[in-house]
């Protein structure tokens, strides 16, 4: 075999880019570092698709190429990492591929160098087909590869530089707070990180920076942001890591408008560089009752109407035994009206009705509408005055079917909004281009646990109550508990919480006095915050804050099923990483330097 001549590796200005070329290179000779994205041999002349991080172009070894590069390009497999050089030059125009952006040229090979070979891989990374994820996620490297998982990182890498963009000009200061600290509690449970050298004792890995950004406050850099990794060993779903990042800002002299503002005006920038589109501003509000009566939940979707409609007045005087029980005990009727598609056939109704008995639901009642009479399901306990009721609650006129709940309005909420969403997606009335944001205000400050007797923070203790509402702390009841508002706001995006945060307690009585009323003894808050209640002491400006979950945004803006699909490296539903296979045992020695005994 004849050795063809190896080029130099050329100065990092001098290198190109696969996905950058175009005709306005035609002439040029250029440098290409990549893998071999596919080869194709058709006797006299070779195509291979050279990839990189920005795209592939096409390569040419032809029938005159000298014999060592013939040979040198036909050893080439998938994968194959190769440095090739050579003129660019436009593709003959029966050769123009016009739906590829690198389509109209070509580079003709002078020389093909191969850097590296490569294993074939366990799936084709130039196909438009997903594997299976437990193969992704254990070949993690590969699929960060194809096509879809290289557009979420970088889109990734574009978000977080227009964030730190928009948060420098607005006068924020980024600084970093410690990972390896007391417990901060924002209600989920801590990973523990065992101290060699003090032994016995545990760090607790940050659930939020949320204490130490209050200190920052309270140190005077009156803005501050960090784009941090927080950690919470908690149950994951679709939308949750154990590790995640947040976008977490603090501010001092500051009101819920000014902060809103400027999320708005941060989100509004990311959304423009991602998605290319202009979000309305500022974003609508609803109160968390108004969230609560309208949708049935805290994080509605507006992307479409299907509004819950409360019905208690209509079925005052029912004869319907299931709905006047339930409002004998103080529990309460709602409903939705649907188009009727014809889909709701008895087993579709009945299969609705099993699923939200995971919510403690007993029963689904429906009634058809026709367009001028009801029909079939609960008609027949249905007098005239409800009927009208009914048409005239959910303005009826074409062809509907009602679904209707009486039960504890928390069962009620749940249930409906539950299905008020899955018949959404079921009939297609969900604009998936749409991007609806929304605030959410108004939260309730605790919440009672009837169990316990016990109430507990909504937000986490640190949230400040309207101020109205501080003379009701000193008379507090289970009953008057829900009129206590928090300072406190979510934002929303598409039916996900994509944020939250407050206004601070900022003096040591009020705080004082949430903690008593949380059931968090003064002992208790001396040993966990003693740092921050000393702090607040010592001057600390009135402050309040916010965090952005920057995983569930990426993922929202992205149109991706899962969260995972927009983290490099993400734990599985059981918190494991497929490639490292973390969590893994440690040696006994590890252990017992540690002080460390575990239970087998
Ligand atoms: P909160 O607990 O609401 O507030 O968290 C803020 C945002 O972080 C995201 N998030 C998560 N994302 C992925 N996986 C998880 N396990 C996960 N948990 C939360 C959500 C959420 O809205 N310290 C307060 C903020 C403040 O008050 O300033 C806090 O952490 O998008």
């Amino acid at each position: 075999m004849t050795e063809q001549k190896k080029p130099d590796v050329p100065p990092f200005a001098e290198r190109s880019y696969c996905g950058e070329l175009g005709e306005s290179n035609a002439g040029k000779s250029v440098h290409l570092f990549g893998w071999v994205h596919t080869v194709r041999d058709l006797g006299g002349i070779i195509f291979i698709h050279l990839r990189d991080v920005t795209g592939t172009v096409q390569v040419v070894v032809d029938a005159a190429s000298p014999q060592a590069l013939k040979e040198a390009a036909s050893s080439l497999k998938s994968e194959f990492v190769v440095h090739a050089l050579g003129p660019v030059r436009k593709r003959a125009p029966e050769a123009v591929n016009p739906s590829h952006p690198t389509g109209t040229i070509e580079v003709l090979a002078e020389s093909i160098e191969v850097l590296n070979d490569s294993l074939v891989p366990p799936f084709p990374i130039d196909s438009p087909e997903q594997p299976g994820e437990e193969t992704r996620l254990k070949y993690r490297y590969l699929d960060l590869r194809r096509d879809d998982m290289q557009e979420a990182i970088l889109k990734r890498h574009t978000c977080v530089q227009t964030m730190r963009r928009y948060l420098n000009n607005h006068r924020f200061f980024e600084i970093e707070t410690p990972t390896l600290n007391k417990s901060t509690p924002e209600g989920a449970r801590d990973f523990l990180v065992p101290s060699r050298i003090n032994r016995g004792r545990f760090y607790a890995l940050p659930q939020s920076p949320q204490l130490f950004k209050q200190i920052l406050m309270i140190s005077g850099f009156d803005r501050y942001y960090q784009i941090v990794k927080c950690f919470r060993d908690e149950d994951l779903r679709h939308d949750r890591q154990p590790e995640f990042t947040q976008v977490d800002l603090e501010f001092s002299f500051v009101t819920p408008d000014i902060i809103m503002r400027e999320v708005e005006g941060l989100l509004a920038d990311v959304v423009r560089d991602i998605r290319g589109i202009d979000v309305p501003c500022p974003f609508p509000r609803l109160t968390y009752d108004q969230c609560m009566e309208r949708f049935g939940t805290d994080a509605p979707d507006t992307r479409f109407n299907l509004e819950l409609r409360r019905l208690d007045d209509i079925f005052a005087n029912t004869g319907f035994n299931l709905f006047k029980s339930a409002l004998a005990v103080g529990g309460t009727v709602k409903g939705i009206a649907v188009p009727d598609n014809g889909t709701f056939s008895r087993k579709t109704v009945d299969q609705l009705a099993d699923e939200i008995r995971r919510f403690g639901a007993k029963g689904l009642a429906t009634v058809r509408f026709t367009g001028d009479a009801f029909d079939g399901g609960i008609t027949k306990f249905l007098g005239d005055g409800e009927k009208a009721g009914l048409v005239h609650r959910f303005g009826l006129s074409g062809p509907m079917m009602l679904f209707l709940m009486a039960d504890a309005a928390a069962v009620v909420n749940d249930s409906l909004s539950y299905l008020r969403l899955k018949i959404a997606r079921q009939q297609g009335l969900i604009d998936e281009d749409a991007l609806n944001f929304l605030w959410v205000t108004d939260f309730p400050l605790f919440e009672y646990d009837p169990e316990t007797g016990s109430y507990g923070a909504v937000h986490h203790p640190f949230t400040a109550p309207t101020p109205g509402c501080l003379e009701t702390l000193d008379h507090l009841t289970p009953e008057n508990v829900a009129t206590v508002k928090a300072q406190a706001y979510d934002v929303v995006l598409n039916g996900s919480e994509i944020g939250g945060g407050s206004i601070r307690i900022h003096t040591t009585g009020i705080q004082s006095r949430i903690f008593s009323i949380l059931g968090i003894s003064d002992e208790e808050a001396n040993e966990k915050f003693s740092f921050l209640l000393e702090a607040l002491r010592f001057g600390a400006p009135p402050h309040g804050g916010i965090a952005l979950g920057l995983d569930r945004v990426m993922m929202l803006l992205l149109k991706r099923h899962s969260i995972r699909d927009v983290i490099a490296f993400p734990k599985t539903q059981k918190g494991q990483c497929l490639m490292s296979d973390a969590p893994s045992h440690v040696s006994d020695h590890q252990l017992a330097e540690l002080s460390i005994k575990t239970v087998k």
